[in-house]
């Protein structure tokens, strides 16, 4: 039975006074929400990964900019706009990776740069079109996306790319929501260690809509793909270079590699708030080192302790492995330099 296309997992919620996070580091044990009315607990929510996935990020930056707004305006009517400019600062230090972030900051800043009889309603109003236009980008996307799949047997995913990492719908778990619309495939997803947001988002969003998938050890990909149980990988992305470089997950850059191996295609799946147009390299990516703790065992932890760890959480794919970049605005084979030119607007 095809399973309905619904939006229901909601990773923001926008109450019109303060911004709901669903904090991702207890599912799928427990749902709760958190509320925050200022930009220094949006920058806490992004931080501690309450809220995570590049175009989530970014659509939570934009709310921590009207909450900003909404207080420092309170605050001080004539003379708000400094401690704004503070506030997005702090935004912009939560995490360095994904580029989302730095996009969506750079929109409410040029809208604030203009001169706003209601600025309160006027960064509202652009943030949530910010978070709208994310959710029609990637119903777009899934059904480009769908096409390529189309006649597939398997598709294998990493990290969460889903709903949960979006304003809704998802990038590549919406591509995979559109092609369970329209046909039988074999869903096979990685734990993606240290913060399982494989085995714990990716499966929980997937359950959520009624689509069966299968959990695999992130370390058992290379069998997987020998097995010729998938034809496809399909991820999501936190960074694309001018030439099709793209960060994503730690461990997408393993995937590729094997992919090429077995003959297997990756697919990357994201708006185009995800190029980076300034950067051609991936290796002018910043990666985002989290604290060893997150990946080391308590037993390690202490003092005088000779066992530290090496924790990047994302990693660079060179656009030579990738298959095709999916934007909404098109979708790019082979990426290259020139070939991502074609779906650049030069309004961005
Ligand atoms: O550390 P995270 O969970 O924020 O990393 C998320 C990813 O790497 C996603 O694949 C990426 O942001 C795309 S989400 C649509």
């Amino acid at each position: 039975m095809t399973p309905a296309i619904t939006t229901t997992v909601q990773a923001l919620q926008w109450t019109g006074t303060h911004l709901a996070v669903l904090d991702q580091r207890l599912l799928p044990e427990q749902l709760i929400y958190n509320n925050y009315n200022d930009a220094i607990g949006v920058t806490d929510a992004i931080t501690t990964m309450q809220v995570r996935g590049a175009p989530a990020i970014g659509i939570a930056a934009t709310y921590g900019v009207a909450l900003a707004v909404i207080q420092r305006h309170q605050q001080n009517p004539k003379q708000w706009q400094q401690k704004v400019a503070e506030d997005i600062a702090l935004l912009a230090s939560s995490r360095p990776t994904a580029v989302n972030l730095f996009w969506a900051l750079a929109q409410m800043t040029a809208l604030l740069a203009q001169p706003l009889s209601d600025p309160i309603t006027a960064t509202i109003t652009l943030a949530k079109k910010i978070h709208s236009d994310d959710i029609a980008a990637n119903k777009a996307m899934g059904e480009l996306g769908a096409d390529l799949l189309t006649g597939a047997k398997g598709v294998m995913t990493h990290c969460n790319a889903g709903a949960l990492a979006t304003g809704g719908y998802g990038t590549a778990l919406g591509v995979i929501r559109s092609i369970c619309q329209r046909q039988a495939i074999n869903i096979y997803m990685g734990e993606t260690r240290p913060w399982l947001q494989g085995a714990r988002l990716t499966a929980w969003e997937l359950a959520q809509e009624g689509i069966p998938a299968t959990l695999i050890a992130d370390s058992a990909a290379a069998w997987l793909m020998k097995s010729g149980a998938i034809e496809w990988i399909v991820v999501g992305a936190d960074r694309i270079t001018a030439r099709g470089d793209v960060a994503n997950k730690i461990g997408t850059y393993s995937l590729a590699v094997l992919a090429k191996q077995y003959g297997v295609k990756l697919m990357v799946v994201a708006p185009t708030s995800t190029i980076d147009w300034s950067i051609e390299k991936g290796d002018e990516i910043d990666i985002e080192q989290r604290p060893d703790h997150e990946l080391l065992s308590s037993y390690y932890q202490h003092e005088g302790s000779l066992i530290n760890a090496w924790n990047p959480v994302f990693d660079v794919t060179p656009a030579e492995l990738i298959t095709a970049i999916v934007t909404e605005r098109g979708v790019v084979m082979n990426p290259t330099l020139l070939g991502l030119q074609g779906i650049k607007n030069e309004t961005f």
